[in-house]
């Protein structure tokens, strides 16, 4: 008998295509409890800022809702998430049709290289971008081309020229992760605009909602002009539901009618759902969360500063800090019970990101850094 496929030493690993043997793991911020197992510490007295939640957690409103759901739990969640989407639908005046919602905005950028990546095709993102965009390349056997930062944010022209006639997805982070850059309006539309048509425009913008209003594109409103532009939000960030998981995309309906085919039937459960639902109403606790950000991101900087550290300008809820030797300075934190996020993997092995956190919280980082730099 002949196998198709080498079986060697009986590793039925190797049955697996090559471009998922190779992949890399998706390394997440350290939870709390292992943390707290490994030092011996208690989790209560352990301050996680290493992966971009919202440190209030979400609003009075959203605990009430989330625990009315709970009624409902034996029963399927609604697949097709009819509340959520009309929710959506009429704040960013777009149709239902045009929404896709995911497990957290992670589940909608894997829905868009599912549905459009085939084996050879090529996807183009920045160096230092969200490493998500590589991964799921990866995961479709495609190719990832990485184009060089430019003052750690995105080169859209170098990203422009980068396309070839193989490219089928270009991805934009914005802000971008974990460098927190930022590109303003015009210079994205411009871009978009300068994308071929038979080429999909992924514009994440997981951190949208800690822009300053005035900073705002109108995304949105640009599918209706370019088809091949997919916008993608989460409730992870802003919202304070990161441990729910959900998202949405924003895209012409025929992309989200692809996007929609290859997505599990229930793929954002109910608690979810409901959460989400009146997150989206309660933009008061959304504003409220920005202006603390703000703050705690001025805290922050002078404090670094003060250090004699430096760090990339941010628009986002995170910073990105030169701290030298960064994987002996994230261990001397984890020592002192402060969690945050190495970025080696993203090719930035002398930095840390740093969420911002509450006042206390972004103190007691403060004062771990300093410990930890000295000596
Ligand atoms: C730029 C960016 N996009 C997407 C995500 C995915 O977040 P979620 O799946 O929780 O919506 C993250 C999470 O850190 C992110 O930083």
């Amino acid at each position: 008998m002949t196998a198709s496929v080498p079986h060697r030493d009986n590793d039925p690993s190797l049955l697996a295509p090559e471009y998922v043997r190779s992949l890399g793991r998706y390394v997440p911020g350290k939870p709390i409890g292992e943390l707290a197992r490994e030092f011996g510490l208690t989790a209560r007295d352990i301050v996680k800022l290493a992966s971009n939640e919202n440190p209030r957690g979400p609003s009075p409103a959203v605990r009430a809702a989330i625990a009315a759901a709970t009624d409902d739990v034996s029963r399927y969640p609604d697949g097709d998430g009819f509340e959520l989407k009309a929710a959506l639908s009429a704040r960013y005046r777009v149709s239902p049709f045009q929404l896709v919602l995911g497990n957290g905005s992670n589940d909608v950028l894997e829905l868009v290289t599912q549905a459009f990546l085939r084996p050879g095709d090529h996807a183009v993102y920045s160096q230092h971008a969200f490493v998500v965009y590589p991964l799921a390349t990866q995961a479709r056997g495609a190719t990832g081309i990485e184009v060089p930062a430019r003052d750690y944010g995105h080169d859209l022209p170098a990203m422009r020229a980068a396309i070839t006639p193989q490219t089928r997805i270009v991805f934009v982070a914005n802000p971008n992760n974990p460098t927190g850059t930022w590109i303003a309006p015009e210079p994205l539309r411009a871009f978009i605009a300068s994308v071929p048509n038979d080429v999909l425009v992924v514009l994440d913008e997981a951190y949208n909602e800690y822009l300053e209003p005035a900073q705002h594109a109108e995304s949105t409103a640009w599918i209706a002009e370019h088809p091949n532009l997919i916008v993608s939000r989460t409730f992870s960030k802003a919202y304070g539901l990161a441990a729910l998981r959900v998202g949405y995309g924003i895209m012409d309906a025929k992309v989200a009618d692809m996007l929609n085919r290859v997505r599990q039937p229930f793929n954002v459960n109910a608690l979810a759902q409901a959460a989400a639902v009146a997150a989206l109403a309660d933009t008061g606790y959304v504003d409220e969360s920005r202006a603390l950000n703000s703050a705690g991101m001025r805290e922050l900087m002078q404090g670094v500063r003060a250090l004699g550290l430096a760090y990339v300008p941010s628009h986002a809820n995170f910073l990105l800090i030169r701290v030298g030797n960064a994987a002996r300075v994230y261990q001397r934190l984890l020592e002192q019970g402060v969690i945050v996020r190495p970025v080696a993997v993203y090719g930035l092995p002398e930095f840390l990101r740093v969420t911002v956190g509450l006042p206390a919280e972004n103190r007691r980082f403060l004062a771990a850094v300093a410990t930890a730099l000295g000596g």
